[in-house]
């Protein structure tokens, strides 16, 4: 029984000195600002035996790969945690969720290339914001991100920060399990086009930041996507729009849009005419878009379409005289036949033909011509050249 005691005694001098009195080993802590930092102390992972009475754990500068499941325990006063530029590559399941009042979460700087599906998980919901800003490694690690976002119940999620990540692309449906999420900044990625669906269930966002990204223009679908936004704030500010026909739509929808963009800052990069100019209000023939241009276009095509045209015909000609030419033994006999043939007819369609010719006759106009045409043909199959042949028609029937 004493020794029972004793031991208890102790435990609660042991827990009460380890937890609310003594500091873990190259970290401050600060019992009346309720905070603990750690920062720049090399330390290879969380640190065990944080203060219960911690608010804020603000661990940066440090060299810790991976996040474990039981990384943080006890720990319901922490509303903040700051863990930016620690080289933290993996989270595991359930990495925060002993977490049960953490707010704001700062991840920051890291290089996370492996994120559990259910790594952001907490029960009750209690995060509203989010820093991933320069901590997406690659696309598998956004891929990640996308079903953790998804399986991580972050339904109270306010504002998430995942500027600097070099996202060429957003998955459609990204954020469609964020329906609180106010602010988003996607701001220095690499960004050249939204999906539409990608901003699909945010319904209460405010604050879309696309800046800094390599947008050149805007195709309708996109726009289509910032239109549904409604009224929010979106800024579109330093990307290197490219000023010509093609943005026409986007400088539409900057001269009509309801949204508050940040007009001043979007400024054309290329071509050299315009470089730096407001996108907003710039005329159709500033951008090259009036209707001469359009015409030389529909030209231009107009003739590519008639030099393929005149290509295939080429081809096909020259595919017939190659046939000819294989067949020319059989052309030489048919041809000789047909010679023998006319030279019999020839002495009939000539007596026709000067019944035909009687002036008497005043109905029989088209069949003469037939009559000199077929005539010629018999003539020529008995003595001329192909070539003359055409010219032999022409003549009789011009002659007439
Ligand atoms: C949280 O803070 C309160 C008040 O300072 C304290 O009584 C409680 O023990 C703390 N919780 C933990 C898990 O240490
Ligand atoms: C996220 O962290 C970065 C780097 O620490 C900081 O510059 C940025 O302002 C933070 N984002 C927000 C929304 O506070
Ligand atoms: C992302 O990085 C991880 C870890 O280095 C690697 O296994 C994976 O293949 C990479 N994925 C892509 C798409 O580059
Ligand atoms: C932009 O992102 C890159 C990483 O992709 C980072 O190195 C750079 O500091 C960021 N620039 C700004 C102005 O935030
Ligand atoms: C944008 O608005 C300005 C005047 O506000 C107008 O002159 C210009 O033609 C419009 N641009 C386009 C592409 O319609």
């Amino acid at each position: 029984m004493c020794i029972f005691v004793a031991f208890t005694f102790l435990g609660i001098l042991f827990c009460g000195r380890g937890q609310s009195l003594e500091c873990p080993f190259g970290c401050e802590c600060f019992a009346i600002t309720r905070s603990v930092k750690c920062v720049s102390a090399d330390l290879p992972t969380l640190p065990q035996s944080i203060p219960g009475y911690a608010r804020t754990i603000i661990v940066t500068g440090n060299n810790i790969q991976r996040i474990e499941a039981d990384s943080f325990t006890q720990l319901d006063n922490v509303t903040n945690i700051i863990l930016s530029n620690n080289r933290i590559s993996e989270m595991a399941s359930h990495s925060f969720s002993a977490l049960i009042n953490l707010r704001f979460l700062d991840l920051s700087g890291n290089q996370l290339a492996l994120i559990h599906p259910q790594a952001l998980s907490i029960p009750g919901s209690p995060l509203q914001e989010l820093n991933l800003s320069c901590a997406v490694f690659n696309f598998s690690a956004l891929t990640d991100l996308t079903t953790a976002l998804r399986w991580g119940g972050l339904r109270g999620l306010l504002r998430l920060d995942l500027s600097g990540n070099n996202l060429a692309l957003l998955p459609p449906g990204m954020f469609s399990h964020l329906p609180n999420l106010q602010q988003l900044f996607l701001r220095n990625n690499s960004l050249v086009m939204v999906y539409s669906g990608t901003f699909s269930g945010t319904n209460n966002l405010e604050l879309l930041d696309l800046s800094n990204n390599a947008f050149r223009t805007f195709d309708a679908d996109t726009l289509q996507e910032l239109g549904k936004l409604g009224n929010i704030r979106i800024l579109l500010g330093e990307n290197p729009y490219t000023c010509s026909c093609e943005i026409r739509a986007f400088v539409i929808w900057l001269n009509e849009s309801k949204a508050d963009v940040d007009v001043e800052s979007v400024r054309c990069t290329s071509p050299k005419k315009l470089t730096d100019a407001q996108l907003r209000g710039l005329g159709e023939d500033a951008i090259g878009c009036v209707a001469p241009v359009q015409g030389e276009v529909t030209d231009l095509t107009l003739q590519t379409s008639y030099v393929f045209l005149g290509l295939v015909l080429g081809f096909v000609g020259m595919v017939f005289l190659f046939v000819l030419y294989l067949n020319r033994k059989g052309m030489k006999k048919w041809i000789i036949e047909m010679r023998d043939a006319c030279r019999d007819v020839l002495a009939g369609y000539h007596y026709r033909y000067e019944i035909d010719t009687d002036p008497r006759r005043t109905s029989g106009s088209i069949s003469s011509d037939v009559c000199v045409i077929r005539k010629s043909l018999c003539r020529y199959m008995a003595y001329g050249p192909i070539i003359p042949m055409g010219i032999d028609i022409l003549l009789i029937c011009s002659g007439q």
